[in-house]
């Protein structure tokens, strides 16, 4: 049988396992009813524990008294409550196992689990199955946007939820889950060509329920380098007012234009139809369109002004304007 001091002794083996793991591990044993195990007094641990956690969260007891309804076949018998430091944690003596907290942390430790604390999550993954009755299925309230972004730059999506609480995320690309991206926020540091046109969509769920946002598509505009930009710029008669620096002319130099646009979402479609049908009042002048200027021509001027911006990792948000951080 292990020792409470087994809890602090073993190493760790770095094995953490996503929010819904618990519920994973122990769903190969029978589901009962159960009764919990016989409890000593815990003001001790319950202390410890509200010290450790917010007192408004699940605290260790209801954790650890879930624990022993839900997985009886884990979680039985007489039950020793204790603290080890870091941990605070139930000795489950019919069955031999621990359920163990180090702050935030859960861990499991038993035979069934390697004999070494299995991280299990967070305390606040597992509030919705604590507390079912005052936990809601989550839904979205805003998908994510669809985003516009120039190849090498940073781009991101956002989900807006209503519901939870122990919400866990998984963003897809194209339908297949990326492994890590389990945050309320997607960020893709550096586009590259190949995510033209991908579509990302996010599952998020809790114990009672998920749902699956629609996908939102990543367009990605090719790099379009300074000397291009300027050959494109001749053609198109735009040097006699416009810089690439942040030099004035008659319009706005492109590099201030470029830092402007560039935390945006449709940063390329945005600048792309000022060029074809005019601008006023945004720079405190006014440009005529340029219809001379076709599509193509347009987007790939965009790319170029917003390639003189400073690289920034634009704040992800479901708005269309995020803060460059
Ligand atoms: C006759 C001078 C003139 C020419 C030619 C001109 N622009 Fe401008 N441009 C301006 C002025 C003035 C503004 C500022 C308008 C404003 O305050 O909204 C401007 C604004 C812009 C903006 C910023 C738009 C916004 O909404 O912030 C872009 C981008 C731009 N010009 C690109 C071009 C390109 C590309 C060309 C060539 C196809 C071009 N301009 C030709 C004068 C000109």
């Amino acid at each position: 049988m292990n020792r409470p001091d087994s809890l602090v002794s073993r190493p760790l083996h770095g094995r953490v396992l996503p929010a819904t793991v618990l519920a994973t591990v122990l769903a190969l044993g029978a589901c009962g009813g159960g009764s919990p195990g016989e409890t000593r007094d815990i003001a001790a641990t319950r202390e410890r524990a509200q010290s450790n956690i917010d007192v408004e969260r699940v605290s260790a007891v209801e954790l650890m008294d879930w624990a022993a309804r839900t997985y009886p076949q884990f979680f039985t018998g007489p039950t020793v409550d204790g603290t080890a430091a870091p941990y605070v944690y139930r000795h489950f003596q019919g069955s031999g196992n621990y359920v163990g907290l180090d702050g935030d942390l859960v861990y499991v430790l038993g035979p069934p689990f390697g004999n070494v604390p299995l991280l299990v999550g967070r305390v606040g993954d597992f509030e919705c199955s604590v507390r079912l009755a005052t936990c809601t299925a989550p839904s979205i309230k805003t998908p994510p946007a669809a985003r516009e972004a120039l190849e090498g730059r940073a781009a991101g999506f956002a989900v807006d939820v209503e519901g939870g609480p122990s919400l866990a995320y998984q963003w897809f690309r194209n339908d297949v889950a990326l492994p890590g991206a389990t945050a309320a926020t997607l960020s893709l540091p550096a586009v590259t060509l190949a995510d033209q046109g991908a579509r990302f969509s996010v599952k998020v769920s809790n114990a009672k329920g998920e749902q699956t946002s629609a996908a939102a598509t990543l367009t990605v505009a090719p790099r379009v380098e300074p000397a291009a930009l300027l050959a494109l710029m001749a053609r198109h008669g735009c040097s006699t007012c416009h810089t690439t620096s942040s030099v004035r002319l008659v319009g706005p130099g492109l590099a201030d234009v470029g830092d402007r646009y560039a935390p945006t979402a449709d940063a390329i479609s945005y600048i792309a139809s000022r060029i074809r049908f005019g601008s006023s009042g945004q720079w405190g002048g006014s440009m005529p369109g340029q219809p001379g200027v076709n599509l193509a021509d347009a987007r790939a001027i965009a790319a170029g002004i917003l390639g003189l911006s400073t690289p920034c990792v634009p704040e992800v948000t479901t708005n269309v304007v995020g803060a460059c951080r």
